[in-house]
Parts: C-alpha cells; sequence; structure tokens
C-alpha cells in the first residue's frame, strides 16, 4: 500500500480496502458463474486492525454460498510486513453478488458444491447471515407498517 492510499490518520483509508474486497468478490463470483456480476451489497465489513503505508495487503476471496440468482462472497484480508513476514489479518467481508445474462437481467447462478468441512461450515454461515438479513428486512417492513409510515 502506498501513501496516495492513506487517511488522514496515515494509515489506509478503509475505502480502499472496501475496493480491493469488492474486486476480490467480483473476480471470485465471475470464476464461479462465467457471467457478468454486480454486487447487490456489501454486508459486512470488519476493520480488525490498521493497515499501513508500506504493508502488503492480500484479499483471499471464497464463494461461500450461491442461491437462484445470487451468492455470498467472503473474502479475508491480511497485511503482510514485508521486512518481517509478520502477517495479520485485518479484514473480513461478506457481500452478495448478483449473476447477470446478457441483456444485465439476474439469471440463474450456477451451484455449489461444498465439500470439505470448511467448505459446509462457510455455507452453512452464509445460510444464517441471509436468513437474518431476510428476517431483519421483515421487522424493519412490519415495523413501518405499524408507525403508518412508507
Ligand atoms: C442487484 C440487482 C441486479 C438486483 O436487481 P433486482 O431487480 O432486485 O432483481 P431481483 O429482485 O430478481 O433479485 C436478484 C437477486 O438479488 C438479490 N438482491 C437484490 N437486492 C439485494 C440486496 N439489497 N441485498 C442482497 N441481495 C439482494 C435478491 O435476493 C435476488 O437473489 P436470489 O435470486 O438469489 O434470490 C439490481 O438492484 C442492481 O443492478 N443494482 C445495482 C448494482 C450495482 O450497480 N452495483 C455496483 C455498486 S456501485
Amino acid at each position: 500500500m502506498s501513501i496516495i492510499d492513506a487517511n488522514s490518520a496515515g494509515f489506509v483509508h478503509g475505502g480502499i480496502v472496501m475496493k480491493m474486497c469488492d474486486e476480490a468478490a467480483g473476480i471470485a463470483a465471475v470464476k464461479h458463474s462465467r457471467r457478468r456480476v454486480v454486487t447487490a451489497a456489501i454486508d459486512r465489513m470488519t476493520f480488525l486492525d490498521p493497515v499501513h503505508v508500506g504493508q502488503l495487503l492480500t484479499c483471499k476471496a471464497t464463494v461461500n454460498a450461491v442461491w437462484r440468482t445470487s451468492m455470498e462472497v467472503g473474502v479475508r484480508v491480511e497485511a503482510e510486513n514485508p521486512l518481517t513476514g509478520e502477517i495479520r489479518h485485518t479484514s473480513t467481508a461478506y457481500l452478495t453478488m448478483v449473476v447477470l445474462d446478457e441483456h444485465g437481467e439476474p439469471t440463474a447462478a450456477p451451484p455449489l458444491l461444498a465439500e470439505s468441512p470448511d467448505e459446509q461450515r462457510r455455507m452453512h454461515e452464509a445460510e444464517l447471515r441471509r436468513s437474518n438479513r431476510l428476517a431483519e428486512r421483515e421487522q424493519i417492513r412490519a415495523a413501518r407498517g405499524a408507525r403508518g409510515s412508507d
């Protein structure tokens, strides 16, 4: 990471890390579907530790679960001090990517086979996050309905 990635505090700007996560997630989703994709949502993004200028940032993206046209991609961000080799886990992000057809409309995503215990755990946790998101959306709709707004 270079000086142009820094914020006014001298660390790497969180938005730069988000952009890299979005790009890594997009590449993973394209490689899974072999189609164009768009980001529908960044569902969660943690910043566990600051990233410093001069560190090497690695984003590892994995397709965790696939639904009809959308999929969850998890991204793990690690910062390495190239002088010492020390590696720290600095962020985790979960993004929903939607597969598009040639007209730019959502289209079916290829199914995902979860084979290893880690892949099965990621798929299960992605299902939990999706059902929590949908439940939250319903709760907010119901609350707005009860208040007579929207
Ligand atoms: C994402 C997008 C294609 C969804 O279009 P849509 O008309 O809502 O399509 P659908 O209702 O058929 O939904 C398609 C899928 O997107 C998912 N989706 C839509 N909005 C979502 C949201 N806010 N969060 C998570 N998933 C979402 C739906 O759950 C559905 O998934 P499923 O088929 O696996 O069940 C559309 O909203 C879009 O083009 N958004 C802009 C994307 C973009 O520009 N991204 C870059 C950001 S700068």
